[in-house]
C-alpha cells in the first residue's frame, strides 16, 4: 500500500526558523520539525542555551544550527534571516514563538514602559520578521507562517492584561497575513496554547492555589507538556495544511469551551 498521507507531514528538504527555541514550546516545535525532516535554524537571545538545542538534534541524527536573536533588535532580526539564507538558500517555514509576559498586575498599573516592551517582544518582532521572511516565501510561491499567540488573546484573565492584547494583536496580524500573501502562496496559522508548563507560566503551575483555580472547570484537567504543541506546529508546517490559513487553533485542554 502507498503511504500517500504520511507524506504530507514530511518536511523533508524544507528549512524553518523557529524563534525563543532555547527552551520550552520554542525547544519542543523545533525538535518536532527537524525530527520530521525538516533543517532548523534555532534561535534566542542566548546563544550557548540554543546551541545546546541544536547540538541535541544534531546528536539525533537531525540537521539544525543556532543563531542568536534578541527578536527586539533589528539588526538581530535581519542576521537571523540572513544566516539562514547563507546555510540553506531559503525560508519555507517561520515559527514566531519568542514571547515575554514579565507582570501579573493589574492594567492601571502598567506603565508606558512596560506596554512597549512586551508588544515590542510579542507583536512587533512577529510582525517585521515576517515581512522581511515573506519577500523570499514569495520568490518561492510558498512558504508557511506560524504564530504563537495565546487562549488568554481571546479571553483575558486578571493580571494578564498587556500580555492578552498583544496576544489578540498575534492573532489579527495572523489573519492579515493570510489575507494579504495568500496569493504568493503564503500560508498563515496561530497557535493559542492554554496552560502549558514552561517558565513563562511558572508562576500559576508552580502555585498550587493559581494550578487549582485553572484546573477546576478545564475538560482535560491538567497543564499540558511543551511536546503537547508540537503536533499543530508539524500540521502547519507541512502539506498536510495546504488549504488551512488565516486560522487560530486553540490547543489548551478546552479552556475555550467554558
Ligand atoms: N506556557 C504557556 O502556558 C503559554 C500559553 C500560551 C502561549 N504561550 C506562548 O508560547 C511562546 C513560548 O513561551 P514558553 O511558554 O515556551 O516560554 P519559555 O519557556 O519561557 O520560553 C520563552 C522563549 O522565548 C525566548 N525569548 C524571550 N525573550 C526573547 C527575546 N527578546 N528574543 C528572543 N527570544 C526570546 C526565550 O529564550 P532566551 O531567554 O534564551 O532568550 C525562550 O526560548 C510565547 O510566545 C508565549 O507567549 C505560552
Amino acid at each position: 500500500m502507498t503511504k500517500k498521507y504520511k507524506k504530507l507531514f514530511d518536511l523533508s528538504g524544507k528549512v524553518a526558523i523557529v524563534t525563543g527555541s532555547s527552551r520550552g514550546i520554542g525547544a519542543s516545535i523545533a525538535e518536532a520539525l527537524a525530527e520530521f525532516g525538516a533543517s532548523v535554524v534555532l534561535s534566542s537571545r542566548s546563544k550557548e542555551a540554543v546551541d545546546e538545542v541544536a547540538n541535541k538534534i544534531q546528536e539525533n541524527g537531525y540537521d539544525a544550527m543556532a543563531c542568536e536573536c534578541h527578536v527586539g533588535e533589528e539588526d538581530h532580526l535581519k542576521n537571523l534571516i540572513d544566516t539562514t539564507l547563507k546555510k540553506y538558500d531559503k525560508i519555507d517555514i517561520l515559527v514566531n514563538n519568542a514571547g515575554i509576559n514579565p507582570v501579573f498586575d493589574r492594567l492601571e498599573n502598567a506603565d508606558e514602559k512596560l506596554f512597549n516592551k512586551i508588544m515590542d517582544i510579542n507583536v512587533k518582532a512577529a510582525f517585521k520578521l515576517s515581512n522581511m521572511a515573506m519577500k523570499h516565501m514569495k520568490n518561492n510561491k510558498s512558504g508557511s507562517i506560524i504564530n504563537i499567540s495565546s487562549v488568554e488573546g481571546q479571553k483575558p484573565d486578571k493580571g494578564l492584561g498587556v500580555y492578552s492584547i498583544s496576544k489578540a494583536a498575534i492573532s489579527m496580524l495572523t489573519k492579515s497575513q493570510a489575507k494579504e500573501w495568500g496569493k504568493y502562496g503564503i500560508r498563515s496559522n496561530a497557535i493559542c496554547p492554554g496552560l502549558i508548563k514552561t517558565k513563562l507560566s511558572s508562576a500559576l503551575w508552580q502555585n498550587e492555589e493559581m494550578l487549582e483555580l485553572w484546573l477546576k472547570d478545564l475538560p482535560i484537567r491538567k497543564a499540558a507538556e511543551p511536546e503537547e504543541i508540537s503536533g499543530i506546529a508539524v500540521y502547519l508546517a507541512s502539506e498536510a495544511s495546504s488549504y488551512t490559513t488565516g486560522e487560530t487553533f486553540n490547543v489548551d485542554g478546552g479552556y475555550m469551551i467554558n
